[in-house]
């Protein structure tokens, strides 16, 4: 933190906004329309996703005087690995549409601060090159569940083979919400052929999508939308892109896509099949009721993840930091408890993890910086993030991540 003032004594200026309202606003000057409504858009009328930032308003942290909070130690145990800080990147899908290779670039920024990055089932890049860009630093990765169990398979053994810390396996998006922004721009990022690398670059699905073609269907139209898809796509298959135009395979893949990335179906019966499978720690994401997070720790899940999607699902829902509250008050202080949804300030760090989280996810933030100054404005929105929450924690008296309780935190009143 004390790096980051010097530089700005000295001048120099930042790579980009250190206040969210500014880094959102140029961001948005950067970003097509159609990007922006998919990045920054949410559900309906977009009440969670303001109730996820008003939900930190009911909170106030209480500064202690003389407290002596110096030489701080921001790191973090979190599921056997030690951690920096306690925060991590949220898994993104389709953040090439904010700029090229996207989650190779949030990978190399993330692992300039030895934060850990959750990569997306419907990110950009393969999980392998996302690994190969972070070096040592911990590498998770996200799965949505597909409707064919040997995608879901071939997904967790890559994950394991690329050294991922935890498989997350997101509940909450069995079907994608209303996004009523992006469908009055009749764009969504997946007819583009954006956020498949991780299925096109999957042997498992490449032969599914193959016997899929193999089945007579009608031909489907060649539309612009339809072309515009095989170019996209063509850049996750060897060679120039008309050489994709004569073959089936691109074009099945998106159908394919379309047709098992998620499972509509998805039950506890599923999810109690994860232990069996897989020897890495699991992640549920996206809980939002004490009971379902009972119930995710019966199976014998790590951790879980209390988030509302960044208000992306479902419209009108309880607020994220709500959540948290409710279901650490529930479960009481040991099971692993990770927050997001609304976090985008040191403050908002410092806050969610007095009101029990063991730690937090960042999520559009992010993506913002990537799109103004790749990974370098990545590392940059991380380092601003962590220096205000070592300067809260100075100015609040803690010294450590555990002195941060529910005491340093008083409600307003309403
Ligand atoms: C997401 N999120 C998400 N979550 C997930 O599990 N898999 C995914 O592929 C995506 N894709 C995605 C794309 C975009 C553009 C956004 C903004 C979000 C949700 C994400 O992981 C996280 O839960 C929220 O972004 C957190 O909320 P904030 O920080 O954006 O408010």
């Amino acid at each position: 933190q004390s790096t980051i003032y010097r530089a700005g004594t000295l001048g120099r200026r930042p790579v980009v906004p250190a206040d969210f309202a500014e880094l959102e606003r140029r961001a948005r000057k950067v970003s097509s329309a159609e990007a922006w409504a998919y990045v920054a858009g949410g559900a309906g009328e977009g009440r969670t996703m303001r109730r996820n930032r008003e939900a930190f308003d009911r909170w106030a942290i209480v500064p202690r005087m003389a407290a002596g909070a110096v030489d701080r130690d921001l790191s973090a145990e979190l599921l056997g690995t030690r951690l920096p800080s306690p925060l991590l990147l949220a898994p993104v899908g389709a953040g090439a549409l904010m700029g090229r290779d996207s989650d190779l670039a949030i990978a190399a920024g993330a692992a300039a601060t030895g934060t850990p990055y959750i990569f997306s089932n419907q990110g950009c890049n393969p999980m392998e090159e996302c690994a190969a860009a972070m070096g040592d630093t911990p590498r998770w990765f996200q799965l949505y569940w597909s409707s064919d169990e040997r995608l879901v398979d071939s997904l967790i053994r890559r994950a394991e083979a690329i050294g991922a810390g935890a498989l997350v396996v997101t509940l909450d998006t069995t079907v994608l919400g209303w996004r009523p922004q992006d469908l009055n721009l009749g764009s969504l990022p997946f007819a583009k052929g954006l956020g498949i690398a991780q299925y096109t670059s999957d042997p498992v699905f490449r032969e599914i999508a193959a016997e899929r073609a193999r089945q007579p269907r009608e031909r489907p139209k060649v539309t612009p939308g339809a072309i515009r898809a095989l170019i996209a796509m063509s850049r996750n298959h060897p060679g120039p892109f008309w050489a994709n135009l004569r073959s089936p395979a691109p074009r099945a893949s998106v159908e394919t896509f379309l047709d098992i990335y998620s499972n509509p179906g998805l039950s506890w019966e599923h999810l109690a099949t994860l232990r069996r499978r897989t020897s890495l720690p699991v992640v549920l994401k996206g809980i939002l009721d004490p009971e379902d997070a009972r119930r995710a720790f019966d199976l014998g899940v790590d951790a879980i993840v209390v988030s509302n999607h960044g208000g992306r699902q479902v419209d009108n829902a309880v607020a994220s930091l709500d959540a948290l509250t409710a279901i650490r008050a529930e479960l009481g202080p040991e099971p692993t408890l990770l927050f997001d949804s609304g976090i985008r300030t040191g403050a908002d760090v410092f806050t969610a993890l007095a009101l029990g989280a063991d730690a937090v996810l960042l999520g559009r933030p992010h993506l913002y910086g990537f799109a103004l100054a790749g990974a370098h404005g990545v590392a940059e929105v991380i380092r601003n993030v962590i220096a205000e929450l070592d300067l809260t924690m100075a100015l609040a008296g803690t010294r450590t991540i555990a002195d941060i309780t529910r005491q340093t935190l008083t409600e307003t009143p309403r």
